[in-house]
Order: structure tokens, then sequence, then C-alpha cells
């Protein structure tokens, strides 16, 4: 029997899913996190042999809990997919001297900058990009990248503090709103489609690979309210312009030595169809896409990853289907009071359309700038990739909520 920590077995809610396939392949899986043992979604409660309630920003309370746990079990593996504890797992694994990602190897995964240049030296193209942690550093670093420009967090997510800048004058407006950040990273503003590369990954090895293409691209979906932002899992990676977004997402994990785990990496694609790295995440991507992957294969990857990082394989996924989600983001504030178009579009689509999950009427809207899925998403899928470009914007226009 294999051991398995899993930091925040619960939270975020598909970290659940996760937990209950490390269990499905045969893991004893111990929880360590911060919610209460009856706040656990029932998957996660039900998959755990164990579990410590222990705050997960209090490092030594968290190797405590699990030195004292190790006088009775023997720790074989520690797993974490939620971002901000990607490090405490990888100091967990050091001090007890467990395989699987070291302080080291993460750090290229969190710090944008030690990401850009670690793949520079690879030969791999990223924006140009200088890091500054002051005033007079963004200025000069904004003098070598040039206009327009990017500046963002050096560890950020979500495109929060993310801002596209055009000349020195809102370059002189945009500073004062990111004094909260220690350090930020400038990089040249690339003009460009969005899509990732996904991929599970054992012993270095490829087991499955995915890309998603954003439309429109993620600070678009940022900046404004009105856009419904949309993500298509594709069918046919084959397609000529994905292949050097393919290649460089393989070049990318050989550079970073990655080994086993998820992964989710962000690239763009020029008009003239030069490809550049975005960022890359040793986790899965959020907002639904690996359900998105599960819809395109009829298959489950929260269980494949766990028989990749438990067992070193996974079962092939065939890609069969074109999945498009739809984030709806109601018009008005407060509660949902109205939700027009979904009767005559379910007529039109019927059974393309996989999932709907709207809040329901009466609920408070949600902070459309903290949460992608907003108020709520859309999943649709076909054989046909026209026809979910089709269907994603009939959504994206025709499916409205009101709040008051
Ligand atoms: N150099 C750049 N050129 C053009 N657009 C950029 C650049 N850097 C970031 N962006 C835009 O800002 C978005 C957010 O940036 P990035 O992915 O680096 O940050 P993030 O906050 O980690 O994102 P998320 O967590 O949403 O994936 C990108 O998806 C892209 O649309
Ligand atoms: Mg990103």
């Amino acid at each position: 029997m294999t051991n398995v920590v899993m930091i925040s077995p619960g939270y975020p809610q598909e970290m659940a899913w996760f937990t209950r396939g490390l269990a499905a392949v045969g893991a004893t899986v111990i929880g360590v996190g911060d919610q209460p043992r009856e706040a656990l979604p029932a998957p996660a409660r039900e998959a755990l042999a164990h579990y410590e309630h222990v705050s997960l920003a209090d490092e030594d309370a968290v190797l405590a809990a699990l030195r004292g746990l190790s006088r009775h079990v023997r720790i074989d593996q520690v797993e974490c997919l939620w971002e901000p504890y990607m490090l405490l797992a990888a100091r967990v694994r050091e001090a007890f001297g467990l395989p699987g990602m070291t302080v080291a190897q993460t750090l290229p995964f969190r710090d944008k900058e030690l990401m850009k240049r670690t793949l520079d030296a690879a030969g791999i193209r990223t924006p140009w990009h200088a890091s500054a942690s002051t005033v007079a550093g963004v200025w000069e670093a904004a003098e070598k990248v040039g206009y327009p420009l990017i500046v963002k967090p050096i560890a950020g997510a979500g495109s929060a503090d993310t801002y596209r800048v055009e000349t020195a004058t809102e370059l002189a407006e945009v500073l004062p709103l990111l004094r909260h950040v220690p350090e930020v990273s400038v990089e040249e503003f690339i003009e460009a489609e969005e899509f990732t590369h996904d991929t599970v990954c054992a012993g270095g090895r490829i087991l499955f690979e995915h890309v998603l293409w954003y439309r429109p691209r993620p600070l678009q979906m940022r900046m404004h309210e009105w856009v419904s932002p949309v993500a298509i899992s594709l069918r046919d990676l084959d397609a000529p312009h994905l292949a050097g977004g393919r290649r460089m997402g393989e070049q990318v994990l050989a550079a970073l030595g990655f080994e086993t785990g998820f992964t989710h990496l962000e690239w763009y694609r020029k008009a003239d169809g030069e490809v550049v790295f975005g960022e890359i995440a040793a986790r899965p991507p959020g907002v639904r896409v690996v359900d998105l992957m599960n819809f395109n294969t009829d298959g489950d990857l929260y269980a494949g990853w766990a028989e990749a990082v438990l067992h070193g394989r996974m079962r092939q996924l065939r890609r069969q289907h074109n999945v498009g989600s739809i984030c709806k983001r109601a018009h008005g504030a407060g509660r949902i009071t109205a939700v027009r178009g979904l009767d005559e579009l379910r007529a039109e689509f019927g059974p393309d359309i996989v999932l709907v999950d709207l809040l329901p009427i009466g609920a408070h809207r949600r902070d459309w700038r903290a949460t992608t899925i907003g108020d709520g998403i859309v999943i649709v899928r076909h054989h046909e990739l026209q026809r979910v470009i089709e269907m994603t914007e009939r959504f994206a226009a025709d499916l409205n909520l009101y709040a008051e």
C-alpha cells in the first residue's frame, strides 16, 4: 500500500476529485488542509483514510503534524495540486526525504522571472522581460523592454494586477496600483491568440496531452465585464497551427526537468505564426478545464492523474470531441433575478449541451474579477470545431443573466 499525503484535499472544489482518484487507484490517502473535516466535499471525505486539520500557511505546524503522524504510519509520497502550496509540498518532501518535486525544481514554476530565465537559457522564445521591485526599477525595465508592455506580479494568478501599458504616461498611472505587489515582471506585449498546452506526465514522459484555445485572450476577459469568457478544448491536435505550440510545450517540460504530474502551460501564437511562451504551472488548469478534458475524451483525468503519480502509467485516452465552455456574468448588481435565452438555446442545441451550471434565481452575484467562472458556466461539445465555435458564440451572445 502507498500512503500519500494530499495537501488541501478538498479546496478548491476539484481537489476532491483528485483525492478520490488517488484512493480509486489504490493509495491510502492522508489529507492535510485548512478546512474543518466537516467542510470537506463528500468525495474527499469518503476517500481519506485520515485527515489533519492544520493551517497550511503555517509551515511549521504542517511539518509538526506530519512528524507526529509519521510515528504511526509511513509517509511515501506528497501531492499538492493547488498553486499556493506547491512549495510547501516540496519542502515537506525534502524534510521527509521523499521522491517528487524538490524546492529547486518547483521554484521555476512559481517565479515567473526564474521561469523565463531558465527557458531563455534553453533557447525558448519568451517575451522580452525584466523584473523590478522598485518604482525606479520598473522605469528602467520599461526602458529596456519598450512599449506596449505588460506589467504583472512575479507570482501571479488569475490575471490579477496585470496591466497592458501603451506609453510612459500610462505606466505612471499604473504604478500606484502596483504598490502592494513586492516584485513585478515587465514584459514585451505579445499581440497574439492564446492557447494552453496541458499534460499528464510520468517519469518525464507525456502520457496525456491537451490544447485549449482561449476566446478572447484572458487579459480581455479580465478587462471587460461584458465578455463571456470562452475556452475550447480541442479534439484535433494535429492541426498545423498547433504544431509549434506543442513542440514548445515539450521543450519547456524538458528544460524544466519536469517528471511526474499535471502541467498547464500558456502560449501565444502571433499572426505571422511565431510561437511565444506565456507561463507554466505544475498543476492542472482551473475553471473546470479538467472537466472539459473528460468531456473531450469520455475519460477520467482525475483518476488518470492519480494513476500517473502512483503507478507511473495512465490509461490511453482518445480525444473525441471539441468541447467549449462559456462563462457568464450577470448584468446588474445584487441577486440573480432572471435567466433569459436558455430555453431557446436548449431547443436549438439540446443534445450538444453537456452541462448547465448557473447561479439559481435569488443567489448573490459572484465577483467577476475574482472568479473566471463568474455567475455560471455552460459546456457544449461536438465532433466538429466549427459547430462548437458557433455554439459558444451563441451562448455568449444570447444567454443572459440579470441581477438586481
Ligand atoms: N507578455 C505578454 N504579452 C501579451 N499578453 C500578456 C503578456 N503577459 C500576460 N499577458 C496577458 O495577461 C494574461 C495573464 O497573464 P499570465 O498568464 O502571465 O498571468 P496569471 O495571472 O498567472 O494568469 P492566469 O492565472 O489567469 O493564467 C495572459 O493570459 C495574457 O492574456
Ligand atoms: Mg496565465
